[in-house]
């Protein structure tokens, strides 16, 4: 098995995920079959696709827009299913549901050819569970872009325990040639960058719920002394509730109820209220015309120690994951810094800091609270031990 770019894709889903890496792949020169359960959505495709070529072609960035179009072609993902047959790579893109893509996925074996590879762009199931359903589970793969697909570099390529090994430079290769960044992550709860990223969010929370301090001045103290582009309510604002809440909760279940990923009832109530963030008006914030954002409280000393705690969970987290292989260290730098835009990698941070500078944060955190969310990776104290710095 080879991919070129006579390899024809198939990408089953046409929300804003698949939409985004059918256009990935039409522009990389590859014929692309879109596939949805829902027609509605898939003319919403369609039209979109069109839409977002023709504005490429008048800013210059491409003058086929047409012919790229031509390569795409729309299939309704229903009995008897058609399309697929010369597909030599499927990417699953339909809904967070583990029943949902177990039956894309026997759908899809049933018509594709032997030699098809099947690939799920899952934010949080467990690649593993999803070829479990497979007769041939070592075709199945996770290929997980970031949204939005066309313009953010990184994909994390996740070979399950089923996995032929030989598939995976195939799928870097393939991925490289798309312009993309891949990173290769263990079939672990939220890969690389869902996993590390959780404290941005969490610990964000806990500092909220706890009232040290509101929710415009942890965004502030993010953004203006941590360098990050958006603040942690802006940001999950910006994601929506019900994709990240829905992460936490699946991820804090799949690491066996582990207290570092607990999600938070502030959070919770909004995914329950349908308040869902910008894109239904209202998050943690209000966009409504005429409401007024709270103004944070600038204090340096305040803001320091907000972005300090945070900043030091996350570093533990990237140290966790380094410690537990759950990718190289290059590959966690890389995924944090394009998956997420963070300002540095966690592990040059670390470096930056001294791992005695986290432990001590995490320490004060734990002695203060009794808490095991806040217990520090032992990759820092034996690095910390031996004088080393964490790679
Ligand atoms: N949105 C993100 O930020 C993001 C980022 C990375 C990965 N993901 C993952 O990508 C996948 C899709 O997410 P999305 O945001 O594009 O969702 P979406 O809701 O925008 O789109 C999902 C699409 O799947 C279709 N669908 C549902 N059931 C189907 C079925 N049985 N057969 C065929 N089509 C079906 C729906 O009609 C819908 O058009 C999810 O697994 C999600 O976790 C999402």
């Amino acid at each position: 098995m080879n991919f070129s770019q006579d390899t024809i894709i198939g990408v089953v889903g046409s929300g804003a995920m698949g939409t985004g890496i059918a256009q990935v792949a039409a522009l990389a020169g590859h014929k692309v079959v879109l596939s949805d359960a829902n027609e509605n959505a898939l003319g919403k495709a369609k039209a979109n696709l069109a839409s977002t070529m023709l504005r490429l072609q008048e800013k210059g960035k491409i003058n086929n827009a047409e012919e790229i179009l031509n390569r795409i072609s729309y299939t309704p993902f229903a009995q008897p299913l058609t399309g697929f047959a010369d597909c030599g790579l499927v990417i699953e893109a339909v809904i967070e549901r583990l029943d949902v893509k177990h039956n894309v996925f026997s759908n899809l074996e049933s018509v594709v050819k032997d030699d098809c590879i099947l690939a799920s762009n899952t934010s949080s199931l467990s690649i593993t569970s999803i070829a479990s359903i497979c007769s041939k589970p070592g075709r199945v793969m996770g290929l997980h872009f970031f949204n939005p697909a066309p313009l953010m570099a990184l994909v994390e390529v996740i070979p399950a325990i089923q996995t032929n090994t030989d598939l995976v430079p195939l799928a870097m290769e393939l991925m490289g040639k798309w312009g993309k960044t891949p990173v290769i992550a263990k079939d672990t709860p939220g890969f690389i960058v869902n996993r590390i990223a959780r404290p941005f969010y969490g610990e964000a929370i806990r500092i909220y719920e706890e009232g040290i301090a509101d929710m415009a001045t942890i965004d502030w103290a993010m953004t203006e002394i941590g360098g990050f582009r958006m603040g942690p309510f802006t940001l999950m604002d910006y994601i929506g509730h019900d994709v990240n809440y829905v992460v936490t909760e699946t991820v804090f279940q799949a690491f066996f109820y582990d207290p570092r990923y607990k999600p938070s009832f502030s959070q919770k109530r909004l995914f329950e209220a349908g308040w869902l963030g910008r894109k239904t008006g209202r998050g943690f914030y209000n966009y409504a015309d005429g409401a007024v954002m709270p103004q944070a409280n600038k204090d340096i000393v305040l803001g320091t120690e907000i972005f300090e705690r945070i900043l030091a969970m996350l570093i533990n987290e990237a140290a966790e994951a380094l410690y537990l292989n759950v990718a190289s260290a290059g590959d966690l730098e890389t995924a944090m810094t394009k998956g997420v835009n963070y300002p540095k990698g966690l592990l040059e941070w670390c470096n930056e800091w001294g791992t005695d500078k986290c432990l001590e944060k995490l320490d004060s955190l734990y002695h203060q609270y009794h808490e095991d969310r806040y217990r520090a990776s032992i990759l820092l104290r034996k690095q910390d031990a031996g004088n080393k710095k964490i790679v």
